[in-house]
C-alpha cells in the first residue's frame, strides 16, 4: 500500500503506479466513488489481469477513465447528434461521477466492452487517479476494486480485504468523497433532444440531468446491454435483507439481528421494532443522504464482521440520492447465488 499525503509521497505513489501500469500491470487506484482496478484500456493482456484477480466473468465490460472530453477520441466516437448535449452533460459534471456509454472505437479491445459495440466512458475527478492517468498518458479500464458481485471498496483498506495478495500495489488516496459508484447514462435519438437513459443511478441524479433532457431510470433485472445489473451485487456474506414494508418481516426468536438504520433516531425508523444485536446508522448527522451514500458500503462492511444471523436494512427516501442508495440496497437484498 502506498501513501498519498504528502507531496513527496505522492510522487513516489504515483510513479510507483505508472511504472506498473505502463508494464501492462494492474493497480488499485482512489476515485472519487469507489477504488477501482485499473489497468491500460488499449492492452488486452493487461485488462485480462483485471478479469483475473477480481475473478469477474468476461461478460461484465469495464470502464475506461480518461483526463477529459477532448480526450474521450481515444477510445470513442461521439455520434454528431449527441455532441451538443454530451458538450453540456461534460462541461457540468466531468470530471465526477458520470459515466456515459459511446460507440467504441475499434483500438479498444473487445475484452474491455465484453464484445459490446460501446464503450463507458468516464472522466474522473480524483487528484491521485487524475495525476496517474496524466503519468500513463494512456487510458485507464477500472472496475470496483472488490472481488465479484462483493460490496465495492471506498477506502484503501477495503481494498486489502478484498484483493490483498492478487494485485501488487494500492494507492491510498483516502476516504471517497462520493461513497457510490458513478451514474451510467446512454442518450436515445428523439425527436427534439436526445432523451437520457440512466442504466445504473449514482451520485449524478436524475434531478441534476433533467436540465438536460428527458431522462428516464431504466429498471429491471440484467440485459444483453448492461449484464452488471445482476441482482445479486453489493452482497456481504451475512443474509442481507431490505424490508421495505414491515408487512414483510417479522422477527424469528433466537436469530440474532443487526440493523442498518437510515438516522438511527430511537424514536423513528426500525429501531424500536425488536431487540437488535447491533444497530449502526447510515447518516448520524441526521438524515443527509450524501452522508448516507458516502458511508453505505463502509457501514455494509461494518455489519458483515459482527457475526449476526441477519442484517435487516431500513428503507431510505427515493429521491435525489436515495435513488441511487435504494438501488444498492435492493441489489445487496437480492437473490443469492
Ligand atoms: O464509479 C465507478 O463507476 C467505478 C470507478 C472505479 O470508476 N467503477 C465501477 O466499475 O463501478 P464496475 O466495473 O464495478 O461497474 C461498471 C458497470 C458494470 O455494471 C458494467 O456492466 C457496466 O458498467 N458497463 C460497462 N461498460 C458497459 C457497456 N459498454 N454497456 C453497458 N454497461 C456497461
Ligand atoms: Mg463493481
Amino acid at each position: 500500500m502506498a501513501a498519498t499525503d504528502d507531496p513527496q509521497a505522492l510522487d513516489a505513489a504515483v510513479g510507483q503506479a505508472a511504472g506498473v501500469l505502463k508494464a501492462g500491470g494492474v493497480v488499485a487506484l482512489p476515485t472519487e466513488t469507489v477504488y477501482g482496478l485499473a489497468a491500460n484500456a488499449l492492452d488486452a493482456s493487461a485488462v485480462a489481469r483485471i478479469f483475473a484477480a477480481k475473478e469477474r466473468p468476461a461478460f461484465d465490460p469495464l470502464i475506461v477513465h480518461v483526463r477529459s472530453l477532448e480526450h474521450v477520441a481515444e477510445v470513442a466516437e461521439i455520434p454528431a447528434e449527441f455532441a451538443d448535449v454530451i458538450g453540456k452533460i461534460a462541461a457540468a459534471h466531468w470530471p465526477g461521477p458520470l459515466t456515459i456509454l459511446l460507440p467504441k472505437k475499434p483500438n479498444v479491445p473487445d475484452i474491455t466492452t465484453s464484445g459490446l459495440p460501446t464503450v463507458a466512458v468516464r472522466v474522473p475527478a480524483d487528484p491521485v487517479f487524475r495525476r496517474v492517468l496524466k503519468e500513463c498518458r494512456f487510458p485507464l479500464a477500472a472496475p470496483s476494486a472488490n472481488r465479484f458481485g462483493r460490496i465495492s471498496p471506498t477506502s484503501a483498506s477495503a481494498v486489502m480485504k478484498e484483493l490483498s495478495g492478487r494485485i501488487p500495489l494500492v494507492l491510498d488516496g483516502g476516504a471517497c468523497s462520493e461513497g457510490l459508484e458513478s451514474t451510467i447514462i446512454r442518450l436515445v435519438p428523439q425527436d427534439k433532444r436526445p432523451r437520457i437513459e440512466i442504466l445504473r443511478p449514482g451520485p449524478v441524479t436524475k434531478e441534476m440531468l433533467q436540465v438536460f433532457g428527458q431522462v428516464k431510470i431504466l429498471k429491471g433485472g440484467p440485459t444483453p446491454e448492461a449484464p452488471g445489473r445482476l441482482p445479486s451485487h453489493y452482497a456481504p456474506k451475512t443474509p442481507f435483507r431490505l424490508v421495505e414494508s414491515l408487512d414483510d418481516w417479522e422477527p424469528e426468536p433466537g436469530r440474532r439481528y443487526a440493523l442498518l438504520s437510515y438516522s438511527g433516531d430511537p424514536t423513528a425508523g426500525y429501531t424500536g421494532l425488536t431487540d437488535w444485536a447491533h444497530i449502526i446508522s447510515l447518516s448520524p448527522g441526521n438524515g443527509k443522504l450524501h452522508e448516507a451514500s458516502i458511508r453505505l458500503f463502509h457501514v455494509m462492511r461494518q455489519l458483515d464482521e459482527l457475526g449476526v444471523d441477519e442484517i435487516i436494512s431500513e428503507p431510505v427516501s427515493e429521491v435525489g440520492l436515495g435513488v441511487a442508495i435504494m438501488d444498492r440496497l435492493r441489489k445487496a437484498s437480492g437473490p443469492r447465488d
